[in-house]
C-alpha cells in the first residue's frame, strides 16, 4: 500500500517499505521545534524515545523516565508533525505490572499525546504476551531487541549484543517472535551487521537499525547525537552531521559579550513611543533619557 494521498506515513505504508523501499528514515525528537524540522525534512518516523531522560532531562540512564514525562514531550512533538508517524517509547516500569496497567499506559500515547504507536523494549514470554494484548487493544507496537538500555542495571554497561552465535540466534528468535505477536516493526540496537542482515532477511516486518549496520529496512539515531548537540560519550555507530554545541556556545558567548558591553539591545531591537506621546510623557519625568538608572 502506498502512502496516503496527503503523503502521511501510516503503519501499512511503513510495512510496505519492506518490500518496495525506500529505506525508512527515523530520528528521535522530544520537542515541538525539532519535530517540525524533522517532519518538514521528510523524516518518516519520529520516535519520542526514552533517551529523553539522558539527552534532555539530564538523568544518568533511561530508568528514571516517567510516563508523565513521556506523554508531556510526545504532545509537544505531535503538535508539530503533519506527515511522519510518531512513536512513543514506553518508559521503564510503565509496562511491567500486568497487561491492564501496561495497556492503560500505552493508550495514553495515543489518546492524550496523539502518537500512532508505542515502542516496547524486550521480548521475554511475558513481553510477547503483552505485545499481543496491546495489538488486540488497537495499539500498534514497535519491538526493540539487541541492546535494551532499560536493562542497564542487569547488563552493567551498554555493549554490542549478538557477537556470539547463541546470542545471535536469541536475537533472531526474539525478532521473529515479536512479528508473530503482532509488532509492526522492530528496532535492532547495537547488534553485528551479520545478525541484523539475517533478521532483516527472515522477518516480514521492517527492521529499524541503530548500530546494526546497513542491511536494515530503516535507520534510527538520537537527534542530539546526529546534530553534535549532546555532551560526553557518543557510541561508534553515531555519525555527526553538525556541530550544534559549537554553534550554540559561540552564539551564547557573543550574546553575553554584547549585553555586557552595551551592544545589545540597540535601536534596531528596541521600541519607541510615538513622538508626541514621548513629548507629553518625558517632561513629567524631568526629560531624563531612557536607559540605565531610570
Ligand atoms: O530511546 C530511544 O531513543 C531509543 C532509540 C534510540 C532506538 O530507544
Amino acid at each position: 500500500m502506498a502512502e496516503t494521498p496527503s503523503g502521511k506515513i501510516t503503519i501499512p505504508s511503513l510495512r510496505a517499505r519492506k518490500a518496495a523501499g525506500p529505506r525508512i528514515v527515523c530520528l528521535t525528537a522530544y520537542d515541538h521545534p525539532t519535530a517540525r524540522i524533522l517532519d518538514e525534512a521528510g523524516v518518516d518516523l519520529i520516535l519520542v524515545g526514552d533517551s529523553l531522560g539522558m539527552v534532555v532531562l539530564g538523568y544518568e540512564n533511561t530508568v528514571p523516565v516517567t510516563m508523565d514525562e513521556m506523554v508531556h514531550h510526545t504532545k509537544a512533538v505531535t503538535r508539530a508533525v503533519r506527515r511522519a508517524l510518531v512513536v512513543g517509547d514506553m518508559p521503564y516500569f510503565s509496562f511491567h505490572l500486568g497487561d491492564e496497567e501496561s495497556i492503560r499506559n500505552a493508550s495514553r500515547f495515543l489518546k492524550e499525546a496523539g502518537a500512532a504507536a508505542v515502542k516496547v523494549e524486550g521480548a521475554s514470554k511475558k513481553r510477547l504476551k503483552l505485545v499481543a494484548a496491546m495489538v488486540e487493544a488497537e495499539i500498534p507496537v514497535m519491538g526493540h531487541v539487541g541492546l535494551t538500555p532499560q536493562s542497564i542495571h542487569r547488563l552493567g554497561r551498554f555493549k554490542v549484543e549478538g557477537k556470539l552465535a547463541g546470542e545471535a540466534r536469541r536475537i533472531a528468535d526474539e525478532a521473529a517472535a515479536l512479528e508473530r505477536a503482532g509488532a509492526f516493526s522492530v528496532v535492532l540496537e547495537s547488534v553485528p551487521v551479520e545478525v541484523a542482515a539475517e533478521v532483516t532477511r527472515t522477518v516480514g516486518i521492517p527492521t529499524i537499525g541503530i548500530g546494526a549496520g546497513p542491511a536494515c529496512d530503516g535507520q534510527v539515531l538520537v537527534f542530539h547525537d546526529v546534530m553534535g548537540f549532546s555532551t560526553g560519550y557518543a557510541p561508534k555507530f553515531v555519525r555527526r552531521y553538525a556541530d550544534v554545541n559549537g554553534i550554540m556556545s559561540a552564539a551564547v558567548r557573543a550574546y553575553a559579550a554584547d549585553v555586557r558591553e552595551g551592544r545589545f539591545p540597540d535601536d534596531a531591537t528596541s521600541y519607541h513611543m510615538k513622538p508626541d506621546a514621548a513629548a507629553e510623557f518625558l517632561p513629567k519625568r524631568g526629560r531624563r533619557l531612557p536607559g540605565r538608572g531610570m
